[in-house]
C-alpha cells in the first residue's frame, strides 16, 4: 500500500471482562483504541453465542471512537436494522451467511452504516469484484470465527495481497480478524491491510486497574504493522 497507509487497531471486547464493559472500553480507547470491535455470535453460524442487540446498545455510550460490529450470524439480514438503531457505526456481515450477500450489503447502508463484509478462511475473492461498490470494508478472517485465542492462519497472507490489488485504490479498508500480535501484525500490514482487529494480544496481562498494559499491547503491535510496511 501507499506511504499514506495508516494502521488502526480495533480490540474485539471478546476478550474485556464482560462485567465492566463500560470501564474496559473506557480504558482501551484511552490507551490509543482506534476503533471498538464488537463479535457477534449467533450459536448456529458460528458455535458460540455473545452479544445481542441491547448489550450493543448499553455499551454504545462509552464508545468515543468507532463502534465495529461483525455479525457472525445467519440469517443476518433480519438484525441489521435492530444493530443500526443499537449504536454501530460499522456493520459486517458475513459473505457466507447467505446467498443474497448484496441484499445485505445494501440494507446496511439503508440502516445508515458503513458496509464491511467478512470472509471465512475458506472463502476466496471470487464474486467479490461485484461487491465492491456496496462495500466499505472487507475483513479477512485470519481464523475460523467463534473464539477468541486462535492461531493464525498464514495461508490468508496471499489472500490480503489479492484483495490488495483487486482493491486498488478504492476507499475500502481491509481489516483482518483474528490471532493478531506483534509477530503476526507486520504479515498483514506488508500484505495491504489497514485495519488490526486483536482480542488476547491487547487485553493480554492487562485490566481496568492496571490499563497501562492495555497501552503497552496496542503500542506493540501497531510498532510492529507499522514496520511491515517498510
Ligand atoms: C473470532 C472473532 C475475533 C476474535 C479475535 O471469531 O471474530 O474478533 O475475537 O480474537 P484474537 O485476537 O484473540 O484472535
Ligand atoms: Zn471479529
Amino acid at each position: 500500500m501507499s506511504a499514506a497507509q495508516t494502521i488502526k487497531i480495533a480490540p474485539s471486547i471478546l476478550s474485556a471482562d464482560f462485567a465492566d464493559f463500560g470501564r474496559e472500553i473506557q480504558a482501551i480507547e484511552a490507551q490509543g483504541a482506534d476503533w471498538i470491535h464488537v463479535d457477534v455470535m449467533d450459536g448456529h453460524f458460528v458455535p458460540n453465542l455473545t452479544f445481542g442487540p441491547p448489550l450493543v446498545k448499553a455499551i454504545r455510550p462509552h464508545v468515543k471512537t468507532v463502534m465495529d460490529v461483525h455479525l457472525m450470524i445467519s440469517p443476518v439480514d433480519a438484525y441489521i436494522d435492530a444493530y443500526a438503531q443499537a449504536g454501530a457505526d460499522i456493520i459486517t456481515a458475513h459473505m457466507e451467511a447467505g446467498p443474497h450477500i448484496h441484499r445485505t450489503l445494501q440494507a446496511i447502508r439503508a440502516a445508515g452504516c458503513k458496509a464491511g463484509l467478512a470472509l471465512n478462511p475458506g472463502t476466496g475473492l471470487h464474486g467479490l469484484e461485484y461487491l465492491l461498490d456496496q462495500v466499505d470494508l472487507v475483513c479477512v478472517m485470519t481464523v475460523n470465527p467463534g473464539f477468541g485465542g486462535q492461531k493464525f492462519i498464514h495461508s490468508q497472507i496471499e489472500k490480503v495481497r489479492q484483495l490488495r490489488a483487486m482493491i486498488g485504490d478504492r476507499p475500502i479498508h481491509i481489516e483482518i480478524d483474528g490471532g493478531i500480535t506483534p509477530q503476526t501484525a507486520p504479515l498483514m500490514s506488508a500484505a495491504g491491510a489497514d485495519v488490526l482487529v486483536a482480542g488476547s494480544a491487547v487485553f493480554k496481562g492487562g485490566s481496568v486497574s492496571n490499563p497501562d498494559v492495555y497501552g503497552h499491547n496496542i503500542r506493540e503491535i501497531r510498532a510492529a504493522a507499522m514496520a511491515g510496511m517498510k
